[in-house]
């Protein structure tokens, strides 16, 4: 299991840094160089998102069409085990060290090498890079794309709380200064503004791509599901996929120890949990109705031009 590999002690929280007009941290920039040249296969499945939008969500989703609810990974692999992150960097313990040393690696495990340990076909790599960063291999590959896009508030709520937990970002202050960061874009993975827009427009030249609205995924598994069937020309039966739609139901994942991420290291759990509340409209639990108005001012200036349309309430 990969999850037993990471050296927690190892992990410190790390500072933010400008890298090429985005703000990263190190764990996702260190071993450029080879996520640059990753070499991609044409089957391959690359699910993109900004952080906290449903990336999880829809990398079980995609786990369980194209590998069936039945099959024997179900049961026995963690699904972050299955799903690589391209970009990460993460220290090992010694004796993955060890043997990790027959693929040339040092003291860390990364999420190329995790990539290249995957043996299913097609393989299924996750993201949260900007777009001008997704190595050329999927471009060149035709790869099918799947992007995830949530609307910025529940976006903002979502991180604020997992910044909190998760030691490979920067520890958040408090709510207000936080709220002005992601106006900002001073956020791990840069600005959402900049991150949804960007990944939108993509879309006019890369006809690989399907787009997709976590709120409409909370509205309408089902459909949802429908359309990536469609997209993934998958056949599956009505029943199946009425079957998929109950399975990755916020409830279930929660439980489900498989998907939770109840075991991931990288994790304060003192903090807050992986699967909070999977909901729409929870900002207003943390909104201010000034902080609101600021928001939604600020929202019309920066995507005045876009004409992406987001729902931040069902
Ligand atoms: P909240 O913090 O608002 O609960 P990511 O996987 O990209 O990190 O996104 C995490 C967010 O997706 C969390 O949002 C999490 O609860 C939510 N999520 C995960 N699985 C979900 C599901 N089955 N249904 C609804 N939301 C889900």
């Amino acid at each position: 299991m990969m999850w037993k590999r990471i050296n927690q002690e190892q992990i410190t929280r790390p500072e933010m840094f400008d890298f090429h007009g985005v703000n990263m941290v190190h764990y996702y920039t260190d071993n450029w160089e080879n996520i640059q040249k990753f070499q991609a296969k044409p089957d391959d499945i690359l699910i993109a998102s900004y952080p906290k939008s449903g990336n999880t969500w829809m990398s079980y989703i995609l786990d369980l069409l194209c590998f069936g609810i039945s099959s024997e990974s179900q049961q026995s692999l963690p699904l972050s085990s299955k799903v690589p992150t391209l970009e990460i960097t993460i220290p090992v313990t010694k004796s993955v060290q060890n043997a990790l040393g027959a693929v040339g690696s040092g003291l860390t495990l990364t999420g190329v090498q995790h990539a290249n340990m995957v043996s299913t076909s097609p393989r299924l790599i996750k993201t949260h890079l900007p777009v001008q960063f997704i190595p050329k291999t999927f471009w060149e590959q035709n790869c099918k794309i799947v992007y995830v896009a949530r609307n910025p508030k529940d976006n903002l709520v979502s991180s604020f709380h997992f910044d909190q937990m998760i030691l490979l970002h920067p520890v958040p202050k408090d709510w207000r200064s936080y709220f002005h960061r992601f106006l900002q874009g001073k956020m791990v993975f840069g600005s959402w503004y900049d991150h949804v827009s960007n990944w939108w427009n993509k879309k006019e030249t890369y006809s690989n791509l399907h787009y997709v609205f976590y709120e409409d995924m909370v509205k309408d598994t089902r459909l949802e599901i429908d359309k990536l069937c469609s997209f993934l020309n998958l056949p599956h039966s009505s029943e199946e996929k009425d079957r998929i739609t109950a399975k990755v139901h916020f409830d279930e994942m929660k439980e489900n120890p498989f998907t939770n991420l109840s075991r991931f290291p990288g994790f304060d759990r003192t903090k807050s949990t992986f699967m909070r509340k999977g909901k729409v409209g929870d900002w207003k639990n943390y909104f201010t109705v000034a902080q609101n108005e600021e928001f939604d001012e600020d929202y019309k200036k920066k995507m005045e031009n876009s004409t992406l349309r987001f729902y931040s309430e069902l």
